[in-house]
């Protein structure tokens, strides 16, 4: 039950019980060795916090501003894909999760529900549309047309995919999305639903974007632009250079690219490159509510969290995903108490420094 969970783990413990060896490898797995997935996990724990006492502080909040609107807490879902094979209700209960916390949900491309199914199954939700481009850009247009109708604040394009990273949990297992679990966008560009392979629903996107286009995507979605899967000063420069509302600082939960910059890391040289003129949100590897307050303190606008509330999802369905933001959220909220700060606008640079690695990566 999620109500007796402690901490995100559990969650983590009781969804790969319940998942087959194909889904669980997917969404549990990570590319090559793995070894960015874990580095991303340890990196957060590669920070010490400096918390000051006697500060007055009898009430701490988590509540903040993302993008202009408000959230219970700057803790965001990030986008996962096919989350039908995770619960039954998939991408709908997850924003239905979303919703009742108060923060925003990120939508997958390759989601298992119409962005207006989402946006109808949590009226009152936050909701960013997640884009991979397709190949056929009529299928773009009309799945971000449709998401920007049905009241998508934001299109947040992930540029470190196609192609998909060498995930090998994935070969071993055969990992397929059989065709009764539909991925409205590939039923679109393949004419009809039929089974799928991670590698083949990346085959239908484009590879051939550059930073010059841009601003085209974001005027025609309307909305404002936040490029996700970033992990060096120059792109995030380019990023703000090519009108980007935001950057996601992201090497995609170390599913794309092994031995990528943990992304604790390389957040203080993105938020240098960004210098105030963009959002700047983080996600990998995200576990607890320090690592939260830890991405704050360096700079972060707000987190996203990929795997967790998956996990939660396929555990308790919306409840459990739903239980997964309150535990993080419970955990920030104490972190910032013990901080001495009274809200997540507070954090700032003096409230971390970096700890020795040897210390890290040895435990
Ligand atoms: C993802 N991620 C992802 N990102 C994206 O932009 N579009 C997508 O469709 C997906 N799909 C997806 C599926 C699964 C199973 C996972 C685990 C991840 C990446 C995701 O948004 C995020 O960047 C990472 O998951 C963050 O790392 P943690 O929180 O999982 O450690
Ligand atoms: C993944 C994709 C779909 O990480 O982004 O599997």
């Amino acid at each position: 039950m999620p109500e007796g969970w402690v901490n995100v783990y559990d969650a983590q413990d009781q969804a790969e019980r319940r998942l087959e060896p194909g889904p669980r490898g997917y969404f549990s797995g990570g590319a090559g060795d793995e070894v960015t997935m874990r580095e991303n996990v340890a990196a957060w724990q590669g920070w010490r916090l400096r918390p000051r006492q006697l500060t007055g502080v009898e009430v701490s909040s988590t509540a903040a501003t993302v993008l202009g609107g408000p959230v219970t807490a700057p803790v965001l879902v990030g986008p996962v894909a096919y989350q039908r094979l995770l619960d039954p209700a998939g991408e709908l209960a997850m924003a239905r999760a979303a919703a009742a916390f108060g923060t925003v949900m990120c939508l997958s491309t390759l989601a298992t529900a119409r962005p207006s199914e989402v946006a109808a199954a949590a009226p009152g939700g936050r909701r960013w549309f997640q884009l991979y481009p397709f190949s056929d850009a009529g299928v773009t247009r009309a799945l971000m047309g449709e998401a920007v109708a049905a009241g998508f604040e934001a299109v947040v394009l992930t540029v470190d995919a196609p192609p998909g990273g060498n995930r090998e949990a994935d070969v071993r297992e055969g990992f397929t999305i059989p065709a009764e679990i539909e991925i409205p966008s590939v039923s679109a560009a393949f004419g009809g639903s039929r089974t799928v392979t991670v590698g083949e629903s990346f085959d239908l996107m484009t590879r051939a974007l550059t930073w010059e286009d841009l601003g085209g995507i974001a005027s025609e979605a309307g909305v404002p632009l936040i490029v996700k899967g970033l992990v060096t000063a120059e792109d995030a420069t380019l990023a703000v250079e090519h009108g980007a509302a935001g950057v996601v600082v992201s090497n995609h939960g170390g599913r794309q690219l092994d031995r990528t910059i943990p992304t604790a890391e390389a957040l203080p040289e993105m938020v240098e490159a960004v210098a105030g003129r963009a959002a700047v949100l983080i996600d990998g590897g995200i576990r607890r509510g320090v690592d939260i307050a830890t991405a704050l303190a360096l700079g972060a606008d707000a987190v996203l969290i990929g795997r967790p509330t998956a996990w939660g999802l396929a555990a308790a369905g919306a409840a459990g995903a739903e239980r997964v933001l309150r535990i993080l959220a419970a955990e920030l909220e104490l972190a910032l108490a013990l901080l001495g700060i009274a809200s997540p606008a507070d954090l700032g640079t003096e409230h971390v420094r970096s700890a020795p690695l040897t210390r890290v990566y040895s435990g």
